[in-house]
C-alpha cells in the first residue's frame, strides 16, 4: 500500500506580485511532492490564490474593474506563469473565487453552527488590512517617519484601521485545551521546535472567541444564513485545504487524500496552528498531519517584501542561473526552518563552486573518459565498495531528512557523493591508469563507480533540479524518465549501458 502524502502551500494573496519569498515557499512544497512521488507513495500537491477581502476590492476599483475580473487577470498573468517559471509540478490549484471552494465553505459554515460554534456579536478592533487579522496590543508598534506618534502593524508597518461590528463569532476559546493536548500528544505536529514553542505559548495565554464575518463589504464569500455578511478572509482560505479535495461533496477524493502537511511561513503558522486546527475540531474532521512553519528569506537584514522594495522577483534569478540552480541554491544554502539571507555573492559563489565546478564538471569529466578509455560502454564491474556504502548511507540520509522536513540536509547527502567522486577521481587519476594495460580492471571499477555515483545523485536530485537530473540521468545512460527511479534505492541503480553526452549544464556566469 503506498502511503498517503497530501502538502500544501499557503494560497497566497492575489495581489500581491509574486516574490523569491513565496517561490521559495512553493519550491520547498515541489521538492517534498516530488521526493514523495519518487518513493511511490500517492501524492498530492495542492497551491492556489487567496482572492477574497478589502484590499483586493480595494485595488480592484483602483484599477478600474470588478473583483472578479481583477483576481482572473493576476491569477493567468502573475500567479500560474510563476509556479510554470519554478518548475512546480501541484496537482491542483484551487482558488477561494471558485464555485467549488465556495460551496465547500458554505457546508462547512452551516455544519459549525449545527453544532453551536457560531454566534452572533458585538466586537470593536484594531485591523491589519495588510495582515487581514484583528490585532492585539502586542502586535502595534510605534510608527515611524509619516506614521510617526501613530501605533503601527509590526509586520507590515503601517496604521491599523478601527473597525466596529456586529459580527458572528466562532467559539474559538472553548479549544484551548484541546489544541494543548495536541501539541504535547503529537509533539510533532507543529515543527520546527521554535515555532512549537511560540504557538504553545500563545494558546496557553487564553484564546478569544474569533469573528468570522464582515459585513461593511461584500467582496467574499456570503455566510449561508445572513447574506449580508461575508466570511472573514482568513477562515475563507484555511478552509481551501479541504474544499480541493472534494470536502462535502466528494467523500471518496476527501477520504484518500485528507489529512494533508502544511508548509507554511513561520508569520502565519499560528493561523494554521491554533485556527485551523480548532475549526477542523469543532467540525469533527481529523487534524492535520503537520504544520512546518518554514523561515523568513531576508534581504539586507529584513524580511524581503515589496512593500518595502526588497522584492525580488523569481525571473530576475532565473534569467541569470537558471530555475535549477534557482531551486538548488534556495534549497541547500538555508536550512529549513530557520531564516536566510539572500545575496547575488552568496547564489554565485554556490552556483560557481557547487553545481559548475562540483556537479557540472564531475558529469563532463566522467563521462569524457568513459567514451575515451571504454568507446563509451559502461563497464559492467561492481563498484568500489567504500563509495557504495557511502552512497547507501547518503540515500538513507537524505529519505529520513525528508520525513523532518529537513530538505537541506537531504540535498546535502547528494551533493556529499558529487563532492566524494570528485575526491575519489583526484586519488585514484584514472587517466594514469589508463596508460598500464595491467591496470584496465582497476579502470574499468573507477569508472563504474563514478557512473554509478552520478546516476545515484540524479536520482537523488531530481526532485531539487528536475531538468538537470534528467540531463545527468540521459547522460549516464539511464532510460526514460529519472522520476520513474525509485528514489530509496537510489543508489541501488547500476549503469551497463552507453554513455551519450552531457550538454553545458551550468555555464559560467561572468556578471550576474
Ligand atoms: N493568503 C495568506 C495565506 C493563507 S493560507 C490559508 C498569506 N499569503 S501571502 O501571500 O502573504 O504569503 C504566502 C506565503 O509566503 C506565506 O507562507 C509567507 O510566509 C510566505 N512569504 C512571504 N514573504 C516571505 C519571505 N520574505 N520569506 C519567506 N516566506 C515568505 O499569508
Amino acid at each position: 500500500m503506498p502511503e498517503r502524502f497530501t502538502v500544501t502551500t499557503p494560497i497566497y494573496y492575489v495581489n500581491d506580485v509574486p516574490h523569491i519569498g513565496h517561490a521559495y515557499n512553493e519550491v520547498a512544497t515541489d521538492v517534498l511532492a516530488r521526493w514523495h512521488r519518487m518513493r511511490g507513495d500517492d501524492t498530492w500537491m495542492l497551491t492556489g490564490t487567496d482572492e477574497h477581502g478589502q484590499k483586493i476590492m480595494r485595488t480592484a476599483a483602483a484599477n478600474g474593474v470588478s473583483p472578479q475580473e481583477w483576481t482572473d487577470r493576476l491569477v493567468e498573468t502573475a500567479w500560474k506563469p510563476q509556479l510554470e517559471l519554478l518548475n512546480i509540478q501541484n496537482d491542483d490549484f484551487i482558488r477561494t473565487t471558485s464555485e467549488r471552494h465556495k460551496a465547500g465553505v458554505r457546508i462547512f459554515l452551516e455544519r459549525l453552527k449545527e453544532a453551536g460554534y457560531i454566534y452572533h456579536g458585538e466586537f470593536e478592533g484594531q485591523y491589519c488590512v495588510g495582515c487581514e487579522e484583528y490585532k492585539t496590543a502586542n502586535d502595534l508598534v510605534p510608527g515611524t517617519g509619516e506614521y510617526e506618534g501613530q501605533l503601527v502593524c509590526a509586520i507590515h508597518s503601517r496604521p491599523i484601521e478601527v473597525v466596529r461590528e456586529a459580527n458572528y463569532f466562532f467559539k474559538l476559546s472553548e479549544f484551548g485545551d484541546r489544541l494543548l493536548e495536541l501539541y504535547d500528544s503529537r509533539p510533532d505536529y507543529v515543527q520546527p521546535e521554535h515555532v512549537r514553542n511560540e504557538v504553545r505559548q500563545f494558546v496557553k495565554q487564553g484564546l478569544t472567541d474569533l469573528s468570522i464575518s464582515r459585513n461593511t463589504f461584500d467582496w467574499g464569500i456570503k455566510v449561508p444564513w445572513d447574506e449580508s455578511h461575508v466570511v472573514y478572509v482568513w477562515f475563507d482560505a484555511l478552509l481551501n485545504y479541504i474544499t480541493a479535495i472534494g470536502y462535502g461533496v466528494d467523500d471518496e477524493q476527501f477520504e484518500r487524500r485528507w489529512p494533508g502537511v502544511h508548509i507554511v511561513g513561520k508569520d502565519i503558522a499560528r493561523f494554521h496552528a491554533v485556527i485551523w486546527p480548532a475549526m477542523q475540531m469543532a467540525a469533527g474532521l481529523p487534524i492535520s498531519e503537520h504544520v512546518f512553519g518554514h523561515g523568513w528569506l531576508l534581504v539586507g537584514g529584513e524580511k524581503m517584501s515589496k512593500s518595502k522594495a526588497t522584492g525580488i522577483e523569481p525571473k530576475q534569478i532565473t534569467e541569470v542561473f537558471g530555475v535549477d540552480a534557482f531551486r538548488y541554491y534556495f534549497m541547500s544554502a538555508i536550512a529549513f526552518g530557520a531564516d536566510g539571507s539572500f545575496s547575488w555573492e552568496d547564489l554565485d559563489a554556490r552556483y560557481h563552486s557547487e553545481l559548475a565546478n562540483g556537479l557540472g564538471n564531475l558529469a563532463s569529466r566522467v563521462i569524457a573518459m568513459v567514451h575515451k578509455y571504454c568507446d563509451g560502454v559502461v563497464p559492467d564491474v561492481i563498484p568500489d565498495a567504500e563509495i557504495a556504502t557511502l552512497m547507501a548511507d547518503a540515500v538513507g540520509r537524505a529519505d529520513k531528512a525528508i520525513d523532518t522536513f529537513q530538505i537541506h540536509d537531504a540535498v546535502d547527502a547528494a551533493m556529499s557523493i558529487v563532492e566524494r567522486l570528485n575526491g575519489y577521481i583526484t586519488e585514484q587519476a584514472p587517466w594514469v591508469l589508463a596508460k598500464d594495460e595491467a591496470q584496465r580492471l582497476r579502470l574499468h571499477a573507477v569508472l563504474a563507480t563514478n557512473v554509478q555515483g552520478i546516476g545515484t545523485a540524479a536520482i537523488m536530485l531530481a526532485p531539487v533540479m528536475p531538468e538537470t537530473a534528467q540531463k545527468l540521468w540521459a547522460a549516464v545512460g539511464g532510460e526514460g524518465d529519472v522520476t520513474a527511479q525509485p528514489i530509496q534505492q537510489a543508489h541501488q541503480w547500476r549503469g551497463t549501458g552507453r554513455v551519450t553526452t552531457v550538454p553545458p549544464l551550468f555555464p559560467r556566469i561572468e556578471q550576474p
